[in-house]
């Protein structure tokens, strides 16, 4: 994915040993489109040499206040001038402490202070420099001073010690600026999914289930997390790890999966049904595990609720959304759905086109219409949908 495709991104790099995870994330940033200008400060050239940075980036390294190649002299101004963004990985407690006092004895520290674009910072340290009622208050004079702060997550530490103050792994802090760059046009709104297969058990250790891995669903519930939504995710039975900032409660079946969106439906504005939820299930769960030996076995199913269908008709329905994966006709059976549960938008694919694996080509279908998304990752393709949701909320909006 080209997600900084045209961006410039200025790196702060500071005297703490997690400076070699920002020599992972320089090439994340590339890798992602990314321009990115590296600026080391004396402390962080003992942890990670310019070296490292300047062959990943394929550019010089920024490490003095008095640099020959700006003409003017004013590389504490000119680099941050058209960039992205300023991220100071690691921030060191250090580092923190100066910028929340406004210092600028170096290059880094000046250009903080004499910024023109958002500046987030990723601090790392020792857990109880961390806990420190200094770094508390510098922290959170820098959170009013509209300073984002990444992180630390809890964990092992350098030192021995297990504790809050690590720095976030570089594919976190890659998500996380993106989101920091992005319109927030679901700020203040609330968003429901369900996400992954259900498992409808026959007896203790067997069951009816899909092959839907979550991907969707998940990467939908990581879009609006990134344009500010509230979000909770109910997820079937799936091997992934939670997007970051969305609440996760995990069910196995189809009953649990409506009890838990039930309990949860009030207040939301926008219901996603991301699941791929069995139309039915068995109906006698044996309590001990059934043994071969018959020649054939009947299975008695009942149909399960139809999660969606439920909540759409809901007296204050939040704006619904339904997805239709089908091996044919695609167009006449995502229509139909959309009509019969009373969807605001149904998501369109064809099974051979997306089912488990990490792309997907989809259509919306909407009251105007059929608009087709370019096959993506399913990340991108995520993006693309809330996109089209916050376009339909804002359309439905204006006509109240
Ligand atoms: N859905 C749901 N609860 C169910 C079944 C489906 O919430 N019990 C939701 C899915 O999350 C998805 C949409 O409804 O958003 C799918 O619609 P549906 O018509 O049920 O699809 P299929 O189960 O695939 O239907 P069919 O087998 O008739 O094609």
């Amino acid at each position: 994915m080209n997600e900084f495709q045209g961006k410039r991104i200025v790196l702060g790099v500071t005297g703490g040993v997690a400076a070699y995870k920002a020599a992972e994330l320089v090439r994340l940033l590339v890798k992602a489109g990314a321009e990115v200008d590296v600026v080391l400060t004396a402390a962080g050239a003992q942890f990670v040499g310019a070296a490292t940075f300047q062959a990943l980036t394929g550019r010089r390294v920024w490490q003095a206040l008095w640099d020959e190649r700006m003409d003017n002299g004013m590389a504490h101004i000119d680099l941050t001038r058209g960039a992205a963004a300023l991220l100071v990985a690691p921030a060191t407690a250090d580092f923190l402490a100066k910028l929340s006092h406004g210092f600028a004895d170096d290059l880094l520290s000046t250009l903080c202070l004499a910024r023109d674009c958002p500046l987030l910072v990723a601090p790392a340290m020792n857990r109880q420099m961390w806990e420190n009622p200094a770094t508390r208050r510098n922290v959170a004079q820098l959170g009013a001073d509209g300073v984002r702060v990444l992180g630390p997550a809890h964990g092992e530490q350098a030192c021995g010690e297990v504790g809050d103050g690590r720095m976030l792994e570089a594919a976190e802090l890659l998500d996380d600026l993106y989101a920091s760059l992005q319109a927030k046009t679901l700020s203040g709104k609330r968003v429901l999914l369900t996400a992954g297969p259900t498992f409808e058990a026959l007896d203790p250790v067997r069951g009816l289930t899909n092959s839907s891995s979550g991907k969707m669903g998940f990467s939908l519930a990581r879009a609006c997390v990134e344009v500010g939504a509230e979000v909770t995710l109910i997820a079937g039975p799936v091997a992934l790890a939670t997007p970051r900032g969305v609440r996760r409660v995990d069910v196995q079946s189809a009953l649990q999966m409506r009890d838990a969106v039930m309990r949860t439906v009030s207040g939301q504005d926008v219901f996603v049904g991301v699941a791929a939820v069995a139309d039915y299930r068995p109906r006698q769960v044996a309590a001990d595990k059934v043994k071969k030996g018959t020649a054939s076995l009947v299975l008695e199913l009942d149909a399960n609720p139809d999660i969606l269908a439920e909540v759409a008709a809901l007296p204050d329905a939040p704006f619904c959304v339904g997805f239709a994966a089908e091996s044919r006709d695609l167009a006449m059976y995502a229509e139909g759905k959309r009509v019969a549960k009373k969807l605001g938008l149904v998501v369109g694919n064809l099974v051979q086109d997306g089912l488990g694996g990490d792309t997907n080509a989809v259509t919306l279908f909407d009251a105007a219409g059929a608009h087709v998304l370019p096959p993506a990752d399913k990340v991108e393709v995520a993006r693309g949908i809330v996109a089209h949701i916050v376009a339909l909320m804002e359309k439905s909006h204006g006509q109240a």
